[in-house]
């Protein structure tokens, strides 16, 4: 059973993150055993600046299956209940291959700030894939800081995006 967290009275920031419509910015977070500790870091760094979270889990260190754990936050995000969606697994790779499979969704794997805002600029990403075993807890955060600030472009990016639509509706 999904957990929700819901802090949005006291970010570090002062200012409240919304989406370009003003409302509360909403992320489904989760991750497998190899993320596990860094998605407790990430989640309590999302509350501190004012997201609203919701914990798909894992919540301990118990060996897991990433995929059911992409597939919760994925989904999430392909029907629109989440603006993002943030995955932590070993190295980011499983989960943001099975998130991908999700119609709408583009998981991108990350571990550098200005990778992950020309994810956002260039590919209207709206999934992140961490690498738990393979980052450090403050690059992740900048990771997520630049994911998460920064508007997608549009303009020639659209057209292109497009193309993966129509790629995506002729797979089906
Ligand atoms: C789990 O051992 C590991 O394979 C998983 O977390 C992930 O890195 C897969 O891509």
């Amino acid at each position: 059973m999904p957990i929700r967290y819901n802090l949005r009275e006291a970010p570090r920031s002062g200012r409240l993150p919304q989406t370009q419509s003003g409302e509360s910015m909403r992320i489904f977070l989760g991750a497998d055993h190899a993320g596990f500790e860094l998605k407790e870091h990430v989640r309590r760094w999302l509350m501190a600046s004012g997201y609203e979270v919701t914990d798909v889990g894992t919540d301990g260190e118990a060996s897991v299956d990433y995929p059911d754990f992409a597939r919760l936050v994925a989904e999430a995000v392909g029907r629109r209940d989440a603006d993002f969606g943030v995955l932590v697994c070993g190295t980011g790779l499983g989960m943001a291959i099975a998130a991908n499979k999700v119609p709408g969704v583009r998981a991108v794997p990350v571990s550098d700030p200005e990778i992950a805002r020309m994810s956002r600029l260039h590919n209207d990403a709206n999934v992140i894939a961490l690498p738990g075993r393979h980052i450090a807890p403050e690059t992740a955060e900048a990771v997520l800081q630049a994911f998460l600030t920064t508007d997608f472009e549009g303009g020639r990016h659209q057209r292109r995006l497009d193309k993966i639509r129509e790629l995506e509706e002729s797979e089906r």
